[in-house]
């Protein structure tokens, strides 16, 4: 029995080093020798080259490439998985829905303003909002009135700066009878993501702003442009202006201030 108190300190001090040595005894130190290994699984992970061959997968095309041709029909997506149920009526999950939505983008009118090889859509293939509205004013004064102005004429600075051709003035009825092509807003759809091109030389008119703006987002300028072409000759006693704005466009202006400037 060990009865002392300081040979008992004594050996747990003996026993708790002994312990500690293997653990922390070889730190820093280097060696050839495979590091030990607690949890394998972390450090061994299989790991396959795109081009390499392996016997996981069952033949395809002729090849076990490790690197599959994906499945007719399907669309790679290798975002943040993500599954609308999961959370609901959350405001901010909305747009990872629409997003996905896209991915596919099923529905030739909606994203490719056509249902046939030269078959423009005549109107917007889906519900305008007000939202919406809200949206196409922000996107075209970001993205289209460089060149064809605030109010769509065609004005725009680099228009004044003698962009050739002249971008065009969308106010102009061929833009809005519904017997001419230019008209449609399939075709508004298609020059808005794909461009205008003489169709003779092959020459670029307007650039593509695909690359910046979705189909959404193109929908709801056009829905813009069709706003801006209805309000430039309508009357304030019209109808469809709310009685709160009416006074807005009827006030006249108080005369500007006296110029306190030196006369030549
Ligand atoms: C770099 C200047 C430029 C920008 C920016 C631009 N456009 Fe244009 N756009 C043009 C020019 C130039 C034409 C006319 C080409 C022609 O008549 O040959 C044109 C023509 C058009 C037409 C008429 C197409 C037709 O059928 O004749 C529409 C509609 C149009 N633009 C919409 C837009 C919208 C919407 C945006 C913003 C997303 C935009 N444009 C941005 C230069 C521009």
């Amino acid at each position: 029995m060990i009865s002392s108190p300081i040979i008992r300190v004594g050996l747990l001090l003996v026993a708790s080093t002994l312990l500690a040595l293997p653990l922390a005894g070889c730190r820093g130190d280097r060696t050839d020798d495979r590091p030990r290994q607690f949890l394998p699984d972390m450090d061994d992970q299989p790991k396959w080259k795109a081009q390499s061959e392996t016997e996981f997968f069952a033949l395809q095309d002729g090849t076990r490439r490790t690197q599959r041709v994906p499945n007719q029909n399907t669309v790679a997506f290798a975002r943040r998985s993500f599954n609308p149920d999961q959370f609901g009526a959350n405001a901010w999950a909305a747009d990872y829905s629409l997003e996905r939505a896209s991915f596919l983008a099923e529905d030739d009118a909606y994203y490719t303003g056509r249902t046939g090889p030269d078959a423009f859509v005549d109107t917007i293939p889906t519900t305008v909002t007000r939202e919406m509205l809200d949206l196409g004013r922000r996107k075209f004064e970001i993205n289209c009135v460089a060149c064809h102005g605030y109010k769509g004429d065609g004005t725009g600075m680099v228009a004044q700066a003698g962009y050739t051709p002249a971008p065009a003035n969308l106010l102009d009825p061929k833009f809005s009878d519904p017997s001419q092509r230019s008209a449609k807003d399939g075709h508004m759809f298609s020059v808005i993501r794909e461009g205008l091109w003489n169709e003779i030389t092959g020459a670029n008119r307007m650039p593509a702003y695909g690359h910046n703006i979705s189909a959404d987002q193109a929908w709801a300028i056009i829905a813009y442009i069709r706003v801006l072409q209805a309000s430039q000759n309508v009357s304030p006693d019209d109808p469809s202006i709310p009685d709160s704005q009416r006074s807005l466009l009827t006030r006249s202006r108080p005369a500007a201030p006296a110029s306190e400037g030196v006369s030549p």
